[in-house]
């Protein structure tokens, strides 16, 4: 069997952060795209260097030519502005919807089997236009920001209680943006519901550094915003699929009557991960106050959306 084709658009922060960690993995060869000449090239050299230490067998390599998206497996696009303090993740609307809608023509044209993973922000709207803009049907386009809400929420709670991040589940639903919702109800320490544990007031606390935890980040680098879990989720999504694992992890999927959203939105709920890409939403029961939160959150989302739909108009 030959091996898989990862292609990372963007070779920035993110795009060599997940270099790396696929090299470790071993999942596939990977090329890193980048406009910026030589700089994709040069990053793809430094881990091959590194190959005998690491160790790994996996070969990387670098480009500025789109055509080498050519029999990509999986392509995971990081292309983009990141934020700077101040900026919100809608501020990069306008710019990085340019940017998707140019890597989206070229995946079209060279890796129409590809898996679509999109990292960029805002990344409700840019999934959405990536989509859009690919034909690709719905279960190959999905976008990266649930499994990083929701694992930011998990080691916050880890650290309140003093415990492990590893044995802390946490789901965080909705957009990827100041409304996302976390869900008190479905976090659990090794199968113990967290209500047991810690009270609600406490879990609204760290609900809340969640929803800002992006923004935290931007604050304390000054020059870029989070890119090593931002690229670590990457990859967990990328693993799902190329391993057939059947992952229950929470993704920007699109929506088409699930939660009541209809309309083709893509918003962050659970799916289940495996080598058919997204192969099913989860529905998860909400209480009210989750359910009214959800419901602002995706009308943020749709805000974004019809900006998108009247650019693409
Ligand atoms: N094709 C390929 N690469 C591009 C293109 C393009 N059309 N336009 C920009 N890029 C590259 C830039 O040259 C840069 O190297 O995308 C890379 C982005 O890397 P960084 O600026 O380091 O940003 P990063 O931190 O990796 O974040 C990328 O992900 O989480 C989001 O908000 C974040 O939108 C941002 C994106």
């Amino acid at each position: 069997m030959a091996r898989k084709k990862i292609s990372l658009v963007g070779a920035g922060q993110i795009g060599g952060t997940m270099a790396l960690v696929l090299a470790q993995k071993q999942l596939g060869d990977v090329m890193m795209l980048d406009i910026a000449e030589g700089m994709p090239q040069g990053k793809a050299l430094d881990i091959q260097e590194g190959r005998s230490v690491i160790p790994t067998a996996t070969n990387l390599s670098g480009s500025n030519d789109y055509a080498d998206l050519a029999g990509s497996d999986v392509v995971i696009v990081t292309a983009g502005l990141p934020r700077k303090p101040g900026m919100s993740r809608d501020d990069l609307l306008d710019v990085n919807f340019g940017i998707i809608e140019k890597v989206g023509l070229a995946i079209k044209e060279h890796a129409p089997e590809a898996l679509v993973i999109v990292v960029t922000n805002p990344l409700d709207a840019m999934v959405y236009a990536m989509q859009k803009v690919t034909g690709f049907p719905a279960n190959r386009v999905v976008g990266m920001a649930g499994v990083l809400d929701s694992s930011r929420l998990a080691c916050f709670i880890a650290d309140e209680l003093g415990v492990s991040a590893e044995d802390v589940r946490a789901l965080v639903l909705g957009g990827h943006g100041d409304t996302m919702v976390s869900v008190y109800g479905a976090a659990s320490v090794a199968g113990i519901p967290l209500s047991q544990l810690m009270s609600k007031e406490k879990f609204d606390e760290l609900a809340a550094r969640t929803a800002k935890a992006g923004g935290e980040i931007v604050a304390l680098l000054k020059t870029g915003s989070a890119f090593y879990s931002p690229g670590l989720s990457a990859i967990h999504m990328a693993e799902a699929y190329l391993l057939d694992k059947k992952s229950v992890l929470t993704a920007a999927a699109q929506l088409n009557g699930e939660y009541g959203v209809e309309g083709g939105l893509y918003c962050g709920v659970p799916v289940v991960m495996g080598a058919g890409g997204i192969e099913k939403v989860i529905e998860v029961e909400l209480n009210e106050e989750e359910r009214k939160a959800f419901d602002v959150s995706v009308d943020a989302v749709k805000d974004l959306v019809s900006w998108v739909e009247n650019k693409m108009a």
